[in-house]
């Protein structure tokens, strides 16, 4: 006869789904349960006791598997009553909100830049932060006495290159065109987004800064498309009612050249009108560039852009100054 007392007690006060589940197999299991031995043992009992004792035996089964049932339902909270049979969980109760983090607000920019951009049919592509001379100048048509290459304005890097082409961090994305054009066949449009470098420090330049650079070339493209890509551009990624205003300037790798201007408040609140910001350099590739990449000028134009994203996202945001966006100060940053 079995005693089922002690069983009992001892599966009301499992507290684990494991726990009940070790009862279950003393009781149980196929080789020692100690109800599965104690069915076994009835076959060799005398015939006159057999009966009773299965009858007990099954009174007792029925008794452990109830109890088992019963707790196992209490422990999983699958008995209809879920709310009083789970560990006390106060689903009223008002937690402090849990602080989650974000991307930095200029790679998150970028990231919009590219599906703003994505969805014109423009390309992604990358090149490399250290570059040499003549990617970041001569193959633009640079001349080597242009003053954009002085060592005032430009980070050198000491290495073993020749003296005519050392080695330098960026100080613009336009040698990724160069980049670009040599691996593909025209026609194509692409960005090219990333980190440039210059030795200035004030409100509106940092030493390091992003930019991206745009360029499409095909058999028909004009300024009026260039205009439109931009346009465009600008509306979706700082507002819709900024103002703007192309006006032309030199760079050696375009002919026309411009430079498109945004109406930026953010240093002056009081002043009204704010002051034009420059934000933009563009234009139609110069034949020269499009040459130094057997790209053939006579069957072949378009132009090229490149932004800058920090004064981008100054006018977007009224911020102003620059060197906010590098200081990792969680006050700012948390606002975005
Ligand atoms: N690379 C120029 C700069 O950093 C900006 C620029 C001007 C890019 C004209 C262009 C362009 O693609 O066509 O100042």
């Amino acid at each position: 006869m079995i005693d089922t007392k002690p069983y009992i007690e001892k599966i009301s006060a499992a507290k684990t789904v494991t726990e009940l589940g070790n009862i279950t197999q003393e009781l149980f299991g196929r080789k020692n349960g100690v109800i599965t031995l104690a069915m076994r043992e009835l076959k060799s009992l005398p015939d006159k006791d057999k009966k009773s004792h299965a009858k007990s035996l099954n009174t007792a089964k029925a008794e452990l598997n109830t109890a088992i049932d019963e707790k196992k339902a209490e422990l999983t909270g699958a008995s209809g009553d879920t709310l009083k049979n789970t560990d006390n969980i106060d689903v009223t109760l008002n937690l402090p909100q849990e602080e989650r983090g974000h991307l930095h607000l200029i790679p998150s920019f970028i990231e919009k830049v590219e599906e703003v951009f994505g969805r014109m049919g423009f390309d992604t592509a990358s090149g490399p932060e250290i570059e040499n001379e003549e990617l970041n100048f001569d193959l633009l048509n640079f001349p080597k006495d242009h003053a954009a290459r002085d060592a005032q304005d430009v980070f050198f890097i000491e290495s073993d290159a020749p003296e005519d082409n050392k080695l330098l961090l960026r100080a613009h994305t336009s040698p990724v065109q160069i980049r670009y054009m040599r691996e593909h066949k025209p026609p194509f449009r692409a960005i090219f987004p990333g980190k440039v470098y210059r030795k200035d420090a004030d409100a509106t330049h940092s030493p390091m800064f992003h930019q991206f650079e745009g360029l499409m070339i095909g058999k028909d493209i004009t300024l009026a498309n260039m205009k439109a890509v931009m346009t465009t551009a600008i509306r979706e990624l700082v507002s819709e009612d900024v103002e703007f205003r192309f006006r032309t300037a030199y760079f050696p790798f375009v002919e026309p050249g411009l430079e498109l201007d945004m109406r930026w408040r953010g240093e002056d609140e009081s002043s009204r009108e704010g002051k034009w910001m420059e934000v933009v350099g563009c234009g139609m590739t110069h034949p020269n560039v499009l040459r130094n990449v057997n790209i053939d000028p006579e069957i072949w134009q378009g132009f090229a852009f490149g932004f800058g994203v920090e004064r981008m996202l100054m006018i977007k945001h009224q911020i102003t100054d620059l060197r906010l966006f590098f200081q990792n100060d969680l006050r700012f940053l948390r606002q975005f």
